[in-house]
Protein backbone atom coordinates (compact mmCIF):
# COMPACT_ATOMS: atom_id res chain seq x y z
CA UNK A 1 0.00 0.00 0.00
CA UNK A 2 1.33 3.30 -1.02
CA UNK A 3 1.97 5.79 1.89
CA UNK A 4 -1.33 6.30 4.26
CA UNK A 5 -1.87 10.28 3.59
CA UNK A 6 -5.16 9.49 1.62
CA UNK A 7 -6.39 7.46 4.14
CA UNK A 8 -9.32 9.14 6.12
CA UNK A 9 -9.09 7.98 9.85
CA UNK A 10 -12.32 9.86 11.06
CA UNK A 11 -14.32 8.29 13.11
CA UNK A 12 -18.42 8.69 13.37
CA UNK A 13 -18.18 9.23 17.08
CA UNK A 14 -15.68 12.21 17.20
CA UNK A 15 -17.93 13.54 14.26
CA UNK A 16 -21.02 13.06 16.46
CA UNK A 17 -19.45 15.24 19.54
CA UNK A 18 -17.51 17.79 16.76
CA UNK A 19 -21.28 18.44 16.30
CA UNK A 20 -22.51 18.91 19.61
CA UNK A 21 -19.75 21.44 20.10
CA UNK A 22 -18.43 22.10 23.73
CA UNK A 23 -15.94 21.30 25.64
CA UNK A 24 -14.58 17.80 24.98
CA UNK A 25 -12.45 16.61 27.63
CA UNK A 26 -12.00 13.03 26.47
CA UNK A 27 -8.55 12.80 24.66
CA UNK A 28 -8.96 11.98 21.54
CA UNK A 29 -6.28 10.32 20.76
CA UNK A 30 -4.43 8.40 23.43
CA UNK A 31 -1.08 6.95 23.35
CA UNK A 32 0.32 4.43 25.50
CA UNK A 33 4.58 2.65 25.45
CA UNK A 34 3.95 -0.54 27.54
CA UNK A 35 6.79 -1.23 29.76
CA UNK A 36 7.37 -3.29 32.54
CA UNK A 37 6.53 -6.21 31.16
CA UNK A 38 9.43 -7.97 32.00
CA UNK A 39 9.90 -6.58 35.66
CA UNK A 40 6.61 -7.64 36.18
CA UNK A 41 7.37 -11.58 35.13
CA UNK A 42 10.88 -11.04 37.25
CA UNK A 43 8.60 -10.00 40.52
CA UNK A 44 7.37 -13.66 40.06
CA UNK A 45 10.66 -15.45 39.19
CA UNK A 46 9.18 -16.05 35.54
CA UNK A 47 10.79 -15.69 32.47
CA UNK A 48 10.44 -12.63 30.93
CA UNK A 49 7.79 -13.91 28.04
CA UNK A 50 5.38 -14.14 30.62
CA UNK A 51 5.69 -10.84 31.46
CA UNK A 52 4.11 -10.21 27.60
CA UNK A 53 1.91 -12.83 27.75
CA UNK A 54 0.33 -11.06 30.35
CA UNK A 55 1.03 -8.08 28.74
CA UNK A 56 -1.61 -9.03 25.84
CA UNK A 57 -4.19 -9.75 28.14
CA UNK A 58 -3.68 -6.01 29.89
CA UNK A 59 -3.83 -4.73 25.64
CA UNK A 60 -7.30 -6.88 25.24
CA UNK A 61 -8.80 -4.75 28.36
CA UNK A 62 -7.25 -1.41 27.53
CA UNK A 63 -8.57 -1.71 23.71
CA UNK A 64 -12.22 -2.70 25.37
CA UNK A 65 -11.97 0.25 28.12
CA UNK A 66 -10.53 2.98 25.33
CA UNK A 67 -13.70 2.20 22.59
CA UNK A 68 -15.89 2.29 25.81
CA UNK A 69 -14.34 5.82 26.86
CA UNK A 70 -15.23 7.04 23.58
CA UNK A 71 -11.46 7.55 22.43
CA UNK A 72 -11.02 7.99 18.62
CA UNK A 73 -7.42 6.68 18.71
CA UNK A 74 -5.19 4.41 20.63
CA UNK A 75 -1.95 3.81 19.69
CA UNK A 76 0.58 1.01 21.85
CA UNK A 77 3.91 1.21 21.38
CA UNK A 78 3.92 -3.20 21.21
CA UNK A 79 8.09 -3.23 19.12
CA UNK A 80 10.54 -0.33 18.36
CA UNK A 81 12.96 -0.74 15.56
CA UNK A 82 15.37 -0.65 18.81
CA UNK A 83 13.96 -4.49 20.08
CA UNK A 84 15.95 -5.80 17.50
CA UNK A 85 18.82 -5.78 19.72
CA UNK A 86 17.03 -7.89 22.71
CA UNK A 87 18.10 -11.30 22.76
CA UNK A 88 17.10 -13.74 19.85
CA UNK A 89 14.86 -16.11 22.16
CA UNK A 90 13.01 -12.94 23.43
CA UNK A 91 12.43 -11.47 20.02
CA UNK A 92 10.99 -14.81 18.29
CA UNK A 93 8.92 -15.30 21.65
CA UNK A 94 7.34 -11.43 20.98
CA UNK A 95 7.22 -12.43 17.15
CA UNK A 96 5.63 -15.59 18.00
CA UNK A 97 3.01 -13.70 20.70
CA UNK A 98 1.95 -10.79 17.80
CA UNK A 99 1.53 -13.61 15.19
CA UNK A 100 -0.89 -15.45 17.78
CA UNK A 101 -2.72 -12.75 19.16
CA UNK A 102 -3.04 -10.51 15.78
CA UNK A 103 -5.51 -13.19 14.66
CA UNK A 104 -7.01 -13.69 18.20
CA UNK A 105 -7.83 -9.84 18.36
CA UNK A 106 -10.50 -10.02 15.65
CA UNK A 107 -13.70 -11.10 17.48
CA UNK A 108 -12.88 -8.54 19.90
CA UNK A 109 -12.53 -5.61 17.19
CA UNK A 110 -15.73 -7.18 15.09
CA UNK A 111 -17.33 -6.42 18.96
CA UNK A 112 -16.44 -3.24 19.49
CA UNK A 113 -16.14 -1.64 15.72
CA UNK A 114 -12.33 -1.25 16.04
CA UNK A 115 -10.37 -0.51 12.52
CA UNK A 116 -7.18 -2.04 13.15
CA UNK A 117 -4.00 0.22 11.48
CA UNK A 118 0.04 -0.82 11.92
CA UNK A 119 2.39 1.85 12.96
CA UNK A 120 6.02 1.39 11.52
CA UNK A 121 7.58 -0.34 8.60
CA UNK A 122 6.72 -3.62 7.53
CA UNK A 123 9.94 -3.97 6.20
CA UNK A 124 12.22 -6.89 8.60
CA UNK A 125 8.98 -8.40 9.92
CA UNK A 126 8.26 -12.22 9.77
CA UNK A 127 5.95 -12.66 6.02
CA UNK A 128 3.46 -14.19 8.24
CA UNK A 129 3.03 -11.25 10.25
CA UNK A 130 3.14 -9.07 7.28
CA UNK A 131 0.40 -11.23 6.10
CA UNK A 132 -1.81 -10.35 9.26
CA UNK A 133 -1.73 -7.15 9.42
CA UNK A 134 -2.63 -6.47 5.56
CA UNK A 135 -5.41 -8.72 6.40
CA UNK A 136 -6.60 -7.35 10.00
CA UNK A 137 -6.41 -4.04 8.16
CA UNK A 138 -8.33 -5.51 5.60
CA UNK A 139 -11.15 -7.02 7.61
CA UNK A 140 -11.81 -4.19 10.04
CA UNK A 141 -11.21 -1.47 7.51
CA UNK A 142 -14.91 -0.40 7.57
CA UNK A 143 -15.10 -0.48 11.54
CA UNK A 144 -15.66 3.51 12.66
CA UNK A 145 -16.02 3.67 16.09
CA UNK A 146 -12.07 3.50 17.50
CA UNK A 147 -8.64 2.78 15.57
CA UNK A 148 -6.33 1.03 16.83
CA UNK A 149 -2.54 1.38 15.96
CA UNK A 150 -0.54 -0.99 17.03
CA UNK A 151 3.36 0.13 16.59
CA UNK A 152 5.40 -2.79 15.53
CA UNK A 153 8.77 -2.12 13.75
CA UNK A 154 8.10 1.51 14.69
CA UNK A 155 10.39 4.28 15.44
CA UNK A 156 9.55 7.78 15.25
CA UNK A 157 13.10 9.24 13.94
CA UNK A 158 13.07 6.63 11.24
CA UNK A 159 9.00 7.70 10.35
CA UNK A 160 10.23 11.21 9.59
CA UNK A 161 12.96 10.22 7.81
CA UNK A 162 10.66 8.38 5.62
CA UNK A 163 8.01 10.67 5.29
CA UNK A 164 11.28 13.45 4.00
CA UNK A 165 12.62 11.28 1.59
CA UNK A 166 8.41 10.88 0.19
CA UNK A 167 8.55 14.82 -0.17
CA UNK A 168 11.92 14.67 -2.06
CA UNK A 169 10.59 11.70 -4.20
CA UNK A 170 6.93 13.28 -4.64
CA UNK A 171 9.25 16.23 -5.84
CA UNK A 172 8.10 19.04 -3.21
CA UNK A 173 10.00 22.28 -3.48
CA UNK A 174 11.33 23.94 -0.56
CA UNK A 175 8.77 25.87 -0.07
CA UNK A 176 6.27 22.83 -0.20
CA UNK A 177 8.04 21.03 2.37
CA UNK A 178 5.36 22.34 5.50
CA UNK A 179 4.12 21.16 8.56
CA UNK A 180 1.21 19.43 6.96
CA UNK A 181 3.17 18.18 3.81
CA UNK A 182 5.44 15.69 6.63
CA UNK A 183 2.48 15.09 8.63
CA UNK A 184 0.07 13.57 5.05
CA UNK A 185 3.74 11.61 4.74
CA UNK A 186 4.02 9.88 8.69
CA UNK A 187 2.54 6.12 9.26
CA UNK A 188 -0.12 8.09 11.62
CA UNK A 189 -0.96 10.45 8.19
CA UNK A 190 -5.06 11.04 8.14
CA UNK A 191 -4.53 10.77 12.65
CA UNK A 192 -4.92 13.34 14.99
CA UNK A 193 -1.84 13.94 17.08
CA UNK A 194 -1.53 12.27 19.97
CA UNK A 195 -3.44 14.18 23.28
CA UNK A 196 -2.37 12.03 26.03
CA UNK A 197 0.92 9.81 26.22
CA UNK A 198 0.87 7.12 29.08
CA UNK A 199 3.92 5.45 29.98
CA UNK A 200 3.76 2.64 32.57
CA UNK A 201 6.29 1.18 34.93
CA UNK A 202 7.60 4.73 35.76
CA UNK A 203 10.23 5.09 33.45
CA UNK A 204 10.38 8.98 32.44
CA UNK A 205 11.14 8.63 28.29
CA UNK A 206 9.33 8.86 25.41
CA UNK A 207 11.48 6.14 23.57
CA UNK A 208 11.23 7.43 19.86
CA UNK A 209 7.29 7.12 19.96
CA UNK A 210 5.56 9.54 18.29
CA UNK A 211 7.67 12.19 18.61
CA UNK A 212 6.17 14.46 15.87
CA UNK A 213 2.56 13.35 17.18
CA UNK A 214 2.99 13.88 20.32
CA UNK A 215 4.43 17.74 20.18
CA UNK A 216 1.94 18.86 22.46
CA UNK A 217 0.51 16.09 24.45
CA UNK A 218 -0.11 15.82 28.06
CA UNK A 219 2.24 13.04 29.89
CA UNK A 220 1.06 10.42 32.25
CA UNK A 221 3.42 8.32 33.98
CA UNK A 222 2.30 5.89 36.51
CA UNK A 223 4.21 3.25 38.32
CA UNK A 224 1.87 0.54 37.82
CA UNK A 225 3.68 -2.39 35.21
CA UNK A 226 2.22 -2.84 31.30
CA UNK A 227 0.32 -6.39 32.70
CA UNK A 228 -1.23 -4.73 35.89
CA UNK A 229 -2.60 -1.69 33.59
CA UNK A 230 -6.31 -2.54 33.10
CA UNK A 231 -9.78 -0.69 32.59
CA UNK A 232 -9.52 1.12 36.08
CA UNK A 233 -6.20 2.55 35.92
CA UNK A 234 -6.67 3.44 31.84
CA UNK A 235 -9.90 5.31 33.34
CA UNK A 236 -7.54 7.25 36.32
CA UNK A 237 -5.25 8.55 33.56
CA UNK A 238 -8.04 9.99 31.23
CA UNK A 239 -9.35 11.81 35.05
CA UNK A 240 -5.99 13.17 35.11
CA UNK A 241 -6.28 14.29 31.32
CA UNK A 242 -9.27 16.13 32.42
CA UNK A 243 -7.66 18.05 35.23
CA UNK A 244 -5.09 19.01 32.59
CA UNK A 245 -5.39 23.25 31.14
CA UNK A 246 -4.02 22.86 27.82
CA UNK A 247 -2.30 25.88 26.07
CA UNK A 248 -0.83 24.50 23.35
CA UNK A 249 2.09 27.34 23.36
CA UNK A 250 -0.25 29.90 24.02
CA UNK A 251 -0.72 31.21 28.10
C1 LIG B 1 8.20 -3.44 27.46
O1 LIG B 1 8.41 -4.20 28.61
C2 LIG B 1 7.32 -4.17 26.59
C3 LIG B 1 7.63 -4.57 25.33
C4 LIG B 1 8.91 -4.29 24.68
C5 LIG B 1 6.69 -5.35 24.54
C6 LIG B 1 5.26 -4.96 24.71
C7 LIG B 1 4.49 -5.99 24.05
C8 LIG B 1 3.33 -6.49 24.49
C9 LIG B 1 2.56 -6.02 25.64
C10 LIG B 1 2.73 -7.55 23.69
C11 LIG B 1 2.03 -6.92 22.56
C12 LIG B 1 1.44 -7.94 21.75
C13 LIG B 1 0.32 -7.74 21.04
C14 LIG B 1 -0.21 -8.85 20.27
C15 LIG B 1 -0.36 -6.43 21.05
P1 LIG B 1 9.90 -4.62 28.96
O2 LIG B 1 10.14 -5.97 28.42
O3 LIG B 1 10.86 -3.58 28.48
O4 LIG B 1 9.80 -4.63 30.52
P2 LIG B 1 10.98 -4.27 31.54
O5 LIG B 1 11.34 -2.84 31.30
O6 LIG B 1 10.34 -4.51 32.86
O7 LIG B 1 12.10 -5.22 31.25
Amino acid sequence: MPFGHTRDFGTKRFDARFRRGGLVSVPNHVAIIMDGNGRWAAQRGWARIKGHKEGVRAVEDVLDAAADAGIQHLSLYAFSTENWKRPSLEVAGLMALLRMYLRMFLPKLREKGIRFHHLGSLEGLPEGIQRDIHSLEETTAGYSNMVFHLAVNYGSRLEIVQAARRCLEDGLRAEEMTEDAIAARLWTAGTPDVDLLIRTSGELRISNFLLWQAAYAEFYITDCLWPDFRGPELREALAAFASRERRFGGI
